[in-house]
């Protein structure tokens, strides 16, 4: 996908889209503004669930044993101590939401029929690979995620009172866009397909509000040319800022549907959670504000395959590791060539309550 990659990406039309984000920069002031304005209302009641739709940035144990690195070691070393579904060394997303909103992280939907008592935390929807479209992964898309959740509502495991009392966290980190670049190497169309991708991601949104949700926080893309899979290129030293204005303008596509949303609710019902600004945050202090974590290189993974072709947990026939671990995957903020460890979750969710807080 590597290769795929590269090649949309030098031969897009760069200045086409810098054309465009800069038409638009004006207005960015004011959905800033709005922004804020709904964090304030976010937490103005007492949520008592969560609701978790999405892919690998918060699949906490959905995905299947079979196809998923989340279920071999090292995955998992640092919480719960073994692989159990996260695409991490420990906590993802998710878990740190719950904790901000002070319930204990919803059991994913596939164990569901194993810890009945944790019914009432919510439920974790979300699988790893996955986006509002098919991808690669045969797992469920968000429609279909979302489907599951409505089959639960009619067979009244939760009720509308429960949905008045809940939030939902619906993560979107790009999976349907390596789908798009691995099946179609041609960059054309490629901007078309990030309207595609909001356009369905806003038609989901307003099903999940529909369905009784009072609160929805969407995360925006995360910087993907910082991710190490692009950075691999200059030994973790660089994020690529082809991929980075890209990631920008399905940023501000969000933007602009979450406050047209918003505008049309009573009380506004949609925050963005921007790990954009979050991880580019915490790639910049480097442990200089207090709770920071420090990251030597925040760009260089922890785990990582021996070539290219190998990644963070694959084995050969014999079992032998094809990868490497570091010592310490909490001075790391990546844990794999795509996701954070826990200690890079952790500074994500300090750098999005420091917003929370301000307000
Ligand atoms: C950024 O990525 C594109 C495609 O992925 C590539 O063509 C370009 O060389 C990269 N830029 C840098 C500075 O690595
Ligand atoms: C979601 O998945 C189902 C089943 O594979 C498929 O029929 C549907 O078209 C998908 N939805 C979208 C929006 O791609
Ligand atoms: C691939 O690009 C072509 C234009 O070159 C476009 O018509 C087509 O829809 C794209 N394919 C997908 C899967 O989006
Ligand atoms: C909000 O909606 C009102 C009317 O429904 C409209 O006049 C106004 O321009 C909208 N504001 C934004 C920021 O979309
Ligand atoms: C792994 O990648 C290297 C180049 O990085 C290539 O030479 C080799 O053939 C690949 N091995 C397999 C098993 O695909």
């Amino acid at each position: 996908m590597g290769t795929h990659q590269r090649l949309l990406f030098s031969s897009f039309s760069f200045y086409l889209l810098l054309l465009l984000l800069t038409g638009v920069h004006g207005s960015s002031g004011d959905s800033h503004h709005h922004h804020h304005h709904t964090h304030r209302h976010l937490f103005n009641f007492k949520p008592s669930k969560l609701f978790v739709f999405g892919d690998s940035y918060a699949d906490t144990g959905n995905n299947r044993k079979s196809i998923a690195n989340s279920w071999k070691v090292p995955y998992g070393v640092t919480f719960p101590g073994k692989p159990a579904g996260r695409f991490s060394d420990g906590r993802v997303l998710t878990d740190y939401l719950a904790r901000f909103i002070g319930v204990k992280s919803p059991i994913p939907y596939r164990w569901r029929n194993f810890a009945v008592n944790r019914l009432k935390y919510g439920m974790n929807f979300a699988y790893g690979g996955t986006g509002v479209f098919d991808t690669l992964f045969p797992d469920p898309n968000m429609t279909i995620q979302i489907d599951f959740f409505q089959q639960l509502i009619k067979d009244k495991v939760y009720t509308p009172i429960d949905l008045q009392s809940s939030v939902a966290l619906v993560t979107l980190s790009g999976n349907d866009y390596s789908t798009y670049i691995a099946r179609n190497g041609s960059a054309q169309g490629w901007l078309d397909f990030i309207t595609q991708v909001v356009n369905q991601l806003t038609v989901n949104l307003k099903r999940i509000q529909g369905l009784g949700v009072k609160k929805i926080a969407v995360s925006a893309l995360q910087p993907l040319g910082c991710l190490p899979r692009s950075t691999f290129a200059s030994s973790f030293q660089q994020c690529n800022g082809t991929q980075n204005e890209l990631v920008s303008y399905h940023n501000l596509l969000l933007q602009q549907v979450v406050s047209k949303l918003n505008n049309e609710t009573k009380d506004s019902s949609f925050l963005i959670l921007d790990l954009y600004t979050a991880f580019m945050t915490v790639f910049k202090n480097k442990g200089e504000r207090p709770g920071d974590s420090k990251f030597e290189n925040p760009l260089k993974p922890c785990c990582i395959g021996i070539s290219t072709n190998f990644s963070c947990g694959s084995v050969d026939e014999n079992g032998a590791k094809k990868y490497t671990v570091c010592d310490d995957p909490e001075a790391t903020f990546f844990w794999d060539t795509v996701h954070p460890t826990q200690e890079g979750w952790r500074s994500v969710y300090l750098a999005l309550q420091a917003t929370l807080e301000q307000l």
